[in-house]
């Protein structure tokens, strides 16, 4: 029932006429120079919606934390190419690799996830060299260990697992994988132990695991029937694949429930914070919602929002509406240069609608999420592929508040409306 319904009549009669619309809250400033530079702070991750800028935002953060002191590792997931070279990381080696940060206080690492060999290194952690070398060579094992929805973000927290079990990093900044959806992050480790656990499996491979004829005879005739039908659908040697692999992996099983369980309480503990980045279009910022909401739901701890690629106006003094009607004048009056600066004048008045449609999106994510911190950061010119490009971001990132050039606060792209 909607709160207007459960008022009296009488009341809803008697409203006076609807006030002026209240001004949207102002978000919270973001304060992520201060998140990174605290020693408690030991896990930072960058969660949104794809093509957001996750990657860079980590790289830029893990920069600004290794000029602020710290030794960092930042887990990079599919970086653009000429990232990931100017990072060093020019092969998969699924391993942290030293940056040169040339003045830096503290240190930089940065590595690219492997997602089979982290896959490979926990079958081999975990079994057998030999049930280890039969699960390696298995087609199935390989199709999922390289291609399964899910297996690249199970093995990003994996990876973070192990980081963070060395102790030799005071931060780590994880970047999370280009899913659709910012959600599959977290859902990823459960998805992963309930297939491997989930139900289809063990009805495909009963009769392997309760031992051949025997193991027939347990699951009854109906199911035979029904796995031949399957049979004929999947192909039986994918069948037999499946069903080895799962025998082989049986050993595994409760290893890999108690490392999901345990990962995802890592994510819980004090000292980790959640970054959730969008730019400032419906969808990213719907995915972030969503994302926000998880959180809150998982009692896990939310530093913020980067709002990236934004596009503040080089002056904030001139609305849309004058510059496009001082074009239309200096049109009207010709003389030298009239063109240029008409011009100049219709790009600002383009540029103030952009920012002013931006934030009214930004507005609305703050209506419904009043208590979420957020950050604008402006797009650069171009792409942000080298350790300069990544400095200017974390400078934007992490700067004082309200020292713009225009002097909007950071929490904005353009200044509030006076009230
Ligand atoms: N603030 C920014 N200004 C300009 N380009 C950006 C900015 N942030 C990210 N980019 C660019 O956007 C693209 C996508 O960014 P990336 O970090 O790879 O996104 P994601 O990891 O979320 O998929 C990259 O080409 C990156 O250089
Ligand atoms: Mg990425």
């Amino acid at each position: 029932m909607s709160e207007a319904a459960e008022q009296p009549a009488v009341e809803r009669h008697h409203r006076h006429p609807r006030p002026a619309a209240p001004p949207p809250p102002e978000a919270l400033p973001l304060d992520l120079a201060e998140l990174i530079a605290d020693p408690d702070t030991r896990i930072v991750v960058c969660c949104g919606a794809g093509g957001v800028g996750k990657t860079t935002t980590s790289a830029a953060l893990a920069l600004a934390a290794a000029e602020a002191g710290r030794t960092v590792v930042v887990l990079t997931i599919d970086p653009a190419r000429r990232l990931a070279q100017s990072l060093g990381l020019v092969e998969l080696d699924n391993e942290p690799r030293r940056v040169d940060v040339p003045g830096a206080k503290g240190e930089l690492h940065a590595m690219m996830l492997d997602m089979k060999r982290t896959f490979d290194d926990i079958v081999c952690a975990h079994s057998t060299p030999e049930r280890a070398e039969q699960i390696l060579a298995n087609p199935f094992y390989q199709a999922l260990s390289s291609s399964f929805a899910g297996t690249q973000e199970y093995m990003a927290m994996e990876k973070l697992g192990q980081l963070r079990a060395t102790e030799q990093w005071d931060l780590i900044v994880v970047d999370t994988p280009p899913s659709r959806s910012a959600l599959d992050f977290l859902d990823a480790p459960n998805r992963m132990s309930r297939f491997l656990d989930g139900t289809m499996i063990r009805l495909l491979t009963a009769p392997a695991r309760a031992g051949g004829r025997a193991g027939m005879r347990l699951v009854g005739a109906g199911f035979l029937v029904f796995s031949r039908i399957i049979s004929k659908v999947l192909g039986g040697q994918l069948l037999r694949d499946i069903s080895a692999f799962v025998s082989a992996l049986d050993t595994m099983f409760g290893g890999f429930r108690e490392r999901a369980t345990a990962t995802y309480e890592l994510l819980r503990r004090p000292g980790t914070w959640f970054v959730v980045v969008a730019t400032p279009e419906p969808d990213a910022l719907r995915e972030a919602s969503y994302f926000v909401d998880r959180l809150s739901v998982e009692q896990m701890p939310l530093a913020g929002l980067v709002l990236n690629r934004t596009h503040p106006p080089a002056t904030t003094g001139l609305t849309a509406t004058r510059a496009d009607a001082a074009a239309e004048e200096v049109l009207e009056a010709g003389g030298e240069g009239a063109e240029l600066a008409a011009g100049a004048l219709r790009v600002h008045a383009d540029r103030m609608g952009t920012a002013a449609r931006e934030q009214r999106l930004a507005d609305r994510f703050t209506s419904a999420h009043p208590q979420v911190a957020v950050r604008a950061v402006p797009a650069a010119a171009g792409d942000v592929h080298d350790l300069d490009g990544l400095r200017v971001m974390a400078d934007a990132l992490t700067g004082p508040d309200d020292d713009t050039p225009t002097g909007v606060p950071r929490t904005r792209v353009l200044p509030a409306r006076r009230r």
